[in-house]
């Protein structure tokens, strides 16, 4: 009898074991399998980092800092992020910046009507427009059009795609590291807060309840 009861204890256990198990590689999705270098890969990260290096140390602000050749870089990068993102042109096909909605990196305090249109009324769903200061702070954070955990990156090609009637960028191109960067920098000094909702998001789902 007793023998009987651990049995079906270890095989409720088992169960439940195969069940969390299963329930964890659904969610999981597919897993990321780390693979070696090749050989050039491992030749092009060396003369890319040695390149870089030699002209870095060859400069003598290296040990004070970024030096200004490198620093410049960065700080144009910024720059043609905020061309791009006030650009009517650059990034759409519909004669819309990342301004016109979001004019400074602030908020016109509007709303922005998406190509989607409501289940519930029928009509074009619409959100109201978030600032963009202190929003980079935020990131990355679950999107529900993406159903899924995204960058900031990620988020200005949602609203290049939903707004602005474009193709997204290439995460890897430079205009998007450019446009990121810029929307970054927005939050310079903002302290980080991974997930959160921006505040007229929250007033807005409040007053849908
Ligand atoms: C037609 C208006 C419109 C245009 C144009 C637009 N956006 Fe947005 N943007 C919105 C709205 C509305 C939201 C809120 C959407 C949401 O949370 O799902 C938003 C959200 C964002 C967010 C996330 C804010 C947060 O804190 O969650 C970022 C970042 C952003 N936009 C960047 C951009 C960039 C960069 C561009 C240009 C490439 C751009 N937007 C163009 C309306 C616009």
């Amino acid at each position: 009898m007793k023998v009987r009861k651990i049995l079906h204890v270890v095989l409720a256990l088992c169960l439940a074991v195969a069940v969390v198990t299963s329930i964890a590689d659904l969610t999981a999705g597919e897993k990321h399998k780390p693979a070696a270098l090749t050989m050039e890969q491992k030749m092009m990260m060396k003369n890319m980092a040695m390149k870089n290096m030699d002209k870095y140390m060859a400069s003598m602000d290296a040990m004070k800092g970024l030096p200004k050749h490198l620093k410049q870089t960065q700080d144009a990068a910024i720059k043609w992020g905020e061309e791009l993102f006030n650009s009517k042109s650059a990034l759409s096909t519909n004669g819309q910046a990342c301004a016109s909605c979001h004019p400074g990196g602030g908020t016109t305090g509007g709303e922005a009507e998406t190509p989607m249109a409501s289940e519930a009324t029928g009509k074009p769903y619409k959100l109201p427009v978030p600032t963009l200061v202190g929003s980079a702070a935020t990131f990355p954070k679950y999107k529900v059009p993406n159903d899924a955990v995204v960058d900031l990156t990620d988020m200005e090609n949602n609203c290049i795609m939903m707004f602005m009637a474009a193709q997204p960028l290439d995460k890897k191109s430079p205009e998007a590291r450019a446009l990121t960067s810029y929307v970054a920098s927005l939050s310079n000094d903002d302290k980080v807060s991974v997930g959160a909702v921006p505040e007229m998001m929250k007033k807005m789902m409040m007053d849908m309840k």
